[in-house]
């Protein structure tokens, strides 16, 4: 019998993380089918990557609400179904027991939490999923440029960076959901590869963004000119309530712009807005008007709307990702894992953004490393 494996969220008391808490749960008691998890598809379904009945979950958060009374919360705003997280509220108890409270702890204690955590429960490994809230946009300081300069000024770092820090001194592989800075330094890079430890990020690909990475690409094949692609979105939740933070607006506009320049022949005027609207609370709706040019200088219109439960949408991906990175931490994986980048709105070591090569990469890294 192999050893369980540890999925620890930074941020396991956010919406994310009780959702997928929940839904694992769910997916364990054989009370839903395992919809958006694209490891549960073939050909994934066939590799070892480690079962969903075998994650054991934690986390650290700076906010105390139990994770039982968060999942009735998610399941009156209509995320989760009714009734669901009194089934599983077993599940929801034992994983409550183990996140632990983050405010005021420094580095060494944040990784003897993770230690502790894999010891306990006897987990074959950990892998460290940051679902926080999204910082500000940070600067990078030129001491960060080794890992040797960055240790003394460690705790001096932002948050997402410190519990990166703390991942990689546990033995833990790291991923970050968000746009956060985390692990994007090129000191924890170097501490990443010295110690063996795979990572990827960043910020999740589960709405806008994703419908950018099908349809710009579908522009380029047929050779017709984009012009401009503006997309509004609205977002409720404790999400969309950080980001009316013009600060950490930016940070998601960033990485939400990524596609475009990557994947269009030329240049677009582009522009992403990011507005809360408290009354969607966990819905978001994107919507997207793209200006573009065919034969003869014609002039084409394209929109979409996009109406999605954020949660919904993460969750079975964050399931996904922690399978992925123990299956690459088992099989030698270190440094970034590129092969991971169909997951990501601002892929770390990749620049390729179209879904259906991001897709064929990964199906070729998994199925070879198996
Ligand atoms: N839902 C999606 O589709 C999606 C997609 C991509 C990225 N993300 C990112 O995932 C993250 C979580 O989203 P959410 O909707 O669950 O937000 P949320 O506000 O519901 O949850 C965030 C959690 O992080 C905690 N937190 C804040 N600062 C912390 C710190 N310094 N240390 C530990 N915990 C901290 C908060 O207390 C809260 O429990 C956000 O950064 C979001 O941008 C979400």
């Amino acid at each position: 019998v192999t050893a369980p494996t540890g999925v620890w969220l930074v941020g396991g008391r956010g919406s994310v993380a009780v959702t997928t808490i929940t839904g694992a749960a769910a997916l364990r008691a054989g009370l839903t089918a395992p919809t958006g998890c694209v490891s549960a598809t073939e050909p994934f379904v066939s590799l070892p990557l480690p079962p969903v009945q075998s994650l054991v979950f934690g986390g650290h958060d700076i906010t105390q609400s139990d994770l039982p009374k968060r999942a009735e919360k998610l399941a009156d705003g209509g995320v989760l179904p009714p009734g669901l997280p009194g089934l599983v509220r077993d599940e929801l108890l034992a994983a409550d027991a183990e996140i632990r409270p983050a405010e005021g702890k420094d580095i060494d204690a944040l990784t003897a939490d993770l230690v502790s955590f894999r010891e306990r429960h006897g987990l074959a490994r950990v892998v460290v999923i940051n679902v926080a809230s999204t910082e500000p946009r940070y600067r990078p300081d030129p001491a960060h440029a080794s890992w040797e300069s960055l240790r003394r000024h460690r705790e001096s770092l932002p948050d997402s960076s410190r519990y990166a820090c703390a991942a990689l001194l546990a033995g833990c592989p790291y991923v970050d959901f968000t746009p956060s800075t985390g692990i994007r330094l090129p000191g924890l890079d170097e501490l990443a590869r010295a110690r063996g430890l795979p990572y990827a990020g960043s910020d999740g690909k589960t709405g806008e963004t994703l419908v950018k990475s099908v349809l710009a690409p579908m522009f380029t094949r047929r050779a017709l000119r984009v012009r401009s692609w503006s997309g509004t979105n609205l977002l409720g939740g404790g999400d969309g309530a950080n980001l009316a933070d013009p600060a950490r607006a930016a940070a998601k506009a960033g990485s939400k712009a990524r596609v475009l320049g990557d994947v269009l022949a030329d240049p677009v005027e582009e522009s992403v807005h990011i507005q809360h609207v408290a009354d969607l609370g966990e819905w978001k709706t994107a919507w997207d008007h793209v200006t573009f040019e065919g034969f003869l200088g014609a002039r084409m219109t394209l929109q979409f709307t996009w109406q999605g439960c954020d949660s919904a949408l993460a969750a079975p991906l964050v399931l996904d990702l922690a399978r992925f990175m123990a299956f690459a931490h088992q099989v030698g994986a270190r440094g970034p894992v590129p092969e991971l980048a169909f997951f990501f709105k601002d892929p770390i070591g990749s620049t390729e953004h179209s879904l259906e090569r991001q897709y064929a990469e990964l199906v070729r890294w998994a199925v070879e490393a198996a």
